[in-house]
């Protein structure tokens, strides 16, 4: 595909097969990436949980140092909802197994009860490549069934090497392959309950090119770059699957895969939102998957590409998405890995992930002073929960991103087009991280409008670019004028949390006028949308003569079960001499540039109205 711009052409050429080409003619990007959405499937709603921090390595090896490190963040006082292990729990990396030793199977039945008795959760990896091994069930149960991708004689399963040596491959465009691992991830279950399931090397990613010990031949295709191969660590393209040979369905592997797992949880779980992180991913895979980006490298370079990396995703319709924190591949370091711990904070999934063999990374390791950075970026991550699950109850129900790049929000601003170092949260948060090595100023750009800081509420003139002083200690965030943002009160894990009071954060915009709303459920129900289990409270801030009016419109109240402790206001003309919370005088203060309006842990499904006397 090659975009011409003298002669603003598009050239697409093909070199063989059926073609459907769809144009979605928004005209705004949001509505564009909206008709997208209808057209693949809205993402898939997540769990509340699912929005906390994470925290996993390659090389916990065993149960001992993966509580350690859940008992680390808790010493630490700094939040995780979920702990995981990659193919270091297994026995001799076979899926559906614990290792006897390392992970004894009481101790890791115990380990999950008191993580869920804490209000945390559990993901480990499972991967599509299941060891031949004589007795093992999942191997010999596929065997019988046949549920394996062929060679191509289409009935000697294709075998090549994963982590467990060699290994065959369930063939998930064949229906009977979804019951075969269906039961399998069940019959786990019961056993060990994990609260979601992480499908890597997908793609399928294998060490053997088409397969081992075998040079039989495989089809090929027309213009490949000299050298290359399109079995270079992967099937023969000539396997054979039940949809058709791996060279025509090998893309869409991972989505079929993705979509059986999901159907495994919720045979499980009816009704729990599944919790499925994959590699691989296809035109779809969000209404069934979540992502996170792949194996990066602990660099400058790679924390700046996670940016569009998750802003892409978020147009693809996969919302819960982020990058490795800290870096995969290569040793972090402390100034590194606290700057995309903070940078991390705002992905819509964040987890710290690294390589065996690599240092520690986890929040508490480097120190105090590092220590003490993590745990305020995470501890804000907490508080603007519930604004993030608002945005992923309005991907899923509407289609659109929970992050988006700046011209999403302002696409008559030219020098937006480009802008890859800084991002948007909804409408109303922009990010400005830090993304260079001893980087002490942040050229940004403020788009047109009224701007706050997020921290002190001091206006900045929009419509500019600024430099921003970065100290290691902070990152840049500011909110619209014009915007509402839900917050609450932080906790060590969402469970925690849940009883906390809100908080609302009212940006005015030139006018005086704001909006925003809210989203609350249970946090995990399949049918909390369409059985009305959920309340949604619209609010809109207005000024007329010397007042300001916050009112909010319920507008569904099927889930009760918040306070709201305060509302801060920033971009006041002028001091306010006299606040009521619903025709009572109310207590008030002013901290920095904000207004904070006591509001008395009313609860938020009662009609609330704030007016503010100038
Ligand atoms: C792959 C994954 C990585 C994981 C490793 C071991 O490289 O991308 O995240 O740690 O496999 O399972």
């Amino acid at each position: 595909m090659k975009y011409n711009k003298n002669e603003n052409r598009l050239q697409i050429r093909a070199i063989g097969g059926i073609m459907d080409l769809t144009i979605f003619a928004g005209p705004h990007p949001q509505q564009v990436v909206q008709q997208y959405h209808d057209l693949i499937g809205r993402p898939a709603f997540v769990p509340y949980w699912s929005l906390g921090f994470h925290q996993c390595k390659w090389g916990y090896d065993n149960i001992n140092n993966t509580i350690a490190v859940v008992e680390n963040y808790k010493k630490n006082d700094l939040p995780l909802d979920t702990i995981w292990n990659d193919i270091d729990y297994m026995q001799d990396y076979k899926d559906f197994t614990f290792h006897n030793k390392n992970f004894e199977h009481e101790r890791v039945k115990k380990f999950i009860s008191d993580l869920h008795e804490n209000g945390q959760h559990y993901i480990v990896i499972v991967d599509p490549g299941i060891k031949v091994e004589k007795d093992y069930a999942p191997y010999e149960i596929g065997l019988q069934k046949g549920i394996y991708i062929f060679k191509e004689d289409g009935k000697t399963p294709i075998k090549n090497k994963v982590w467990p040596g060699v290994t065959v491959f369930p063939d998930f465009t064949n229906t009977k392959a979804h019951e075969y691992w269906s039961d399998l991830i069940n019959e786990w279950l019961d056993e060990f309950p994990l609260d979601g399931l992480w499908i890597d090397m997908n793609e399928l990613a294998t060490s053997c090119d088409g397969e081992c010990d075998s040079d039989a031949n495989d089809i090929s295709t027309p213009y490949l770059p000299p050298g290359l191969k399109l079995n270079k660590q992967q099937l023969n393209m000539n396997s054979v699957m039940n949809a058709s040979i791996w060279y025509n369905a090998h893309s869409f592997y991972a989505f079929m895969e993705g979509y059986a797992t999901r159907n495994a949880l919720l045979r499980k779980y009816p009704n729990k939102r599944p919790v499925i992180i994959s590699r691989s991913s296809f035109a779809g895979t969000g209404r069934y998957n979540s992502h996170w980006l792949g194996d990066n490298d602990a660099t400058y370079r790679s924390m700046h590409l996670s940016i569009p990396g998750m802003l892409t995703f978020n147009m693809f319709g996969i919302p819960l998405v982020g990058a490795d924190i800290c870096g995969f591949n290569g040793d972090t370091n402390a100034q590194l890995c606290a700057r995309w711990t903070q940078l991390g904070s705002f992905y819509p999934f964040s987890r710290n992930h690294n390589a065996i063999g690599r240092i520690p990374q986890e929040s508490y390791v480097f120190g105090q002073r590092i220590t003490d950075i993590n745990r305020s970026a995470l501890k804000n991550r907490y508080q603007l929960l519930p604004y993030y699950y608002t945005l992923f109850y309005k991907a899923h129900v509407e289609g659109s991103t929970v992050v988006r790049p700046l011209f999403f929000e302002f696409p008559t601003v030219v020098d937006s087009f480009v802008v890859d170092t800084q991002f948007m949260v909804g409408s109303a948060l922009l990010v400005s991280p830090a993304l260079e090595e001893n980087q002490t100023v942040v050229d940004a750009l403020i788009p047109p409008g009224r701007w706050f800081d997020y921290y002190n509420g001091t206006e900045i003139l929009g419509n500019r670019r600024l430099k921003l002083f970065t100290p290691l200690e902070k990152i840049h965030v500011h909110v619209r004028g014009g915007a509402i943002v839900p917050r609450q009160q932080d906790a060590l894990n969402t469970a925690q949390q849940k009883k906390l009071p809100h908080n609302l954060l009212v940006a005015l915009d030139e006018n005086g006028n704001s909006g925003g709303e809210l989203y609350l459920d249970d946090g995990e129900s399949v049918d909390a949308v369409s059985s009305g289990r959920y309340t949604l409270i619209k609010y809109k801030a207005s000024f007329d003569q010397s007042r300001y009016t916050l009112e909010s419109h319920v507008d569904r109240a099927g889930y009760d079960n918040g306070v709201l402790g305060y509302v801060s206001f920033v971009g006041l003309k002028s001091k306010a001499t006299k606040v009521t919370v619903n025709g009572s005088a109310a207590k008030f203060r002013v901290e920095d540039d904000k207004l904070i309006v006591d509001c008395g842990n009313s609860k938020l499904t009662k009609d609330l109205k704030i007016v503010v006397s100038l």
